[in-house]
């Protein structure tokens, strides 16, 4: 069977820690799509065709890889989409903590058709989130060392 998976998230930013998801969930599965979340209630730190795009350039080098975005309930995009697999990351206890209620309900929802698969975030990457990313550069500090290059040069613009 073919695996199509999906890794779904707000990405904004997308950060190392994500790519380092991305790059080796390519490896296992046929066709990974990055599904960048549209979130009515929440302003955006960038547009949503501005983190599509930006994922885009730090992903070029997948031949596997697509990015979409969406809106909605996850588990609509991913029955609609006929995925069979969707993609987390783990970083530490308390995503563990959140992510196990939100995938057995979703275990529900996609009719027990679909696996959630659970990557380990690899440990240089573990303190990584997006907020923080957001917080120090609105604050001028350095974030080079947690976002892709394309991102990071985005970043420095504004
Ligand atoms: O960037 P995040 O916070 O890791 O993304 C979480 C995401 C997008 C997976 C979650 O917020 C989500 O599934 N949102 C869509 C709405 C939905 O399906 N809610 C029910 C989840 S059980």
């Amino acid at each position: 069977m073919k695996i199509k998976a999906l890794y779904a998230g707000s990405f904004d930013p997308l950060t190392k820690g994500h790519y380092d998801i991305i790059q080796r969930a390519s490896k296992i599965c046929d066709e990974l799509v990055v599904g960048v979340i549209v979130n009515p209630q929440k302003k955006p730190y960038f547009h949503i065709q501005k983190r599509k795009e930006l994922i885009e350039g730090a992903t070029k080098e997948f031949d596997n890889v697509k990015v979409e975005s969406f809106s909605g309930l996850l588990a609509d995009y991913v029955n609609d989409n006929g995925f069979n697999v969707v993609v987390r990351g783990l970083r530490n206890g308390q995503d563990f903590e959140n992510e196990i209620p939100m995938a057995q309900l979703n275990a529900k929802l996609y009719n027990n058709q679909v696996e959630t698969i659970f990557l380990m975030t690899s440990p240089e990457h573990a303190f990584i989130s997006s907020s923080m990313v957001r917080e120090v550069a609105q604050l001028n500090g350095n974030v080079k060392e947690l976002v892709p290059a394309n991102i990071y040069e985005e970043l420095k613009k504004l």
